[in-house]
């Protein structure tokens, strides 16, 4: 992992090393802090950057700055501008992985996102962070997943529908557990038991044929891979989603599963706690997707072009 040497701060471009914020900060003491993660492809050909669905990715921080009662200063658009002005100072020569967030910047204690009688007090700023990074599971094998222990936060506690730092709690506790116990990732289900999703990613079964994906209201992050991807297999491969709650116990005889997300990518599960799935490689429908996805992340597929901005410097 390198970090990038430019970051955007408020209103402002820094060195990397200036971007510093109080330990009085409001996100800092509560978690009250939204983000996304954007991918970035590098294209050696053509010596490019493409910009993987930023805009969904920002519409998406937006709707969590809703959540947490926020009141962002700058558009979509804008925002869009200040990620690709950050690529061309950082001029990244490899993938790269972009984190823009608004956070409660007020120093002050108590964890009410609102203020009042303070109206004047700054509240929410923005922050644009970068580095290099490649694969963050392994996507060329079929991982070793266990169903956590831990349960999905859920709507009503810390709505996941929103990408709220404080809720990463969640994600880290079933991600320490599962490395602890020697998998490589976790499925977390839901307080009734349902099947939600990985521990920071979207997750896929094939079963009949058919792909299956838990539903919105199963506490899951509503995720643009996954959307992207049920487009994918519906006008390239001919596959239906079928959206439903999903049993733990389906999870163990799948004919493939895989997870969807980002920073995930498409990557290939070869057993759930412990039973084998698609001979604990990547099923032919998983590779399918992943090669199809992985041609519009690389700006290689004329028909989605419109999934990338490419940037040059
Ligand atoms: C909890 C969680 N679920 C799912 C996803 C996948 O979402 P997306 O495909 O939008 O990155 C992520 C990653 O951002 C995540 O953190």
């Amino acid at each position: 992992m390198s970090l990038h040497s430019y970051a955007f701060l408020e209103k402002d471009f820094v060195k990397f090393e200036d971007a510093k914020i109080s330990v009085m900060t409001h996100a800092f003491l509560y978690g009250t802090a939204v983000f996304e993660g954007i991918r970035a492809y590098w294209n050696s050909e053509e010596q490019e950057l493409n910009l993987l669905q930023a805009k969904p990715h920002l519409e998406r921080l937006l709707r969590s700055a809703k959540i947490l009662r926020m009141e962002p200063y700058y558009s979509l658009d804008e925002m869009l501008d200040l990620v690709i002005e950050l690529m061309k100072k950082n001029k990244p020569q490899t993938d790269a992985y972009i984190r823009p967030s608004w956070f409660k910047s007020a120093l002050r204690i108590g964890p009410s996102l609102v203020c009042k009688g303070k109206e004047d007090e700054k509240d929410d700023s923005f922050v644009i962070t970068s580095l290099d990074l490649g694969n963050y599971l392994d996507v060329s094998k079929g991982l070793r997943v266990q169903v956590s222990s831990w349960r999905r936060v859920s709507d009503n506690a810390l709505p996941p529908r929103a990408k709220i730092n404080g809720s990463y709690v969640n994600t880290a506790l079933a991600k320490a557990n599962s490395t602890l116990a020697g998998y490589d990732d976790s499925i977390f289900l839901t307080e009734e038991g349902y099947v939600s999703e990985g521990s920071a990613m979207n997750l896929f079964l094939v079963k009949g044929g058919k792909l299956v994906t838990s539903l919105g209201s199963d506490n899951i992050l509503e995720g643009i891979t996954r959307a992207f991807i049920i487009k994918l297999a519906q006008e390239e491969l001919g596959l239906e989603t079928e959206f439903r709650q999903i049993n733990r116990s389906e999870l163990y005889t799948v004919e493939e599963a895989f997870f969807a997300g980002t920073g995930a990518q498409i990557a290939p599960i070869g057993s759930i706690d412990d039973y084998s799935i698609a001979d604990e490689k990547a099923g032919p429908i998983t590779l399918k997707l992943q090669d199809l996805h992985k041609s519009v992340c690389l700006g290689k597929n004329q028909k989605y072009q419109d999934q990338i901005i490419k940037i040059k410097y």
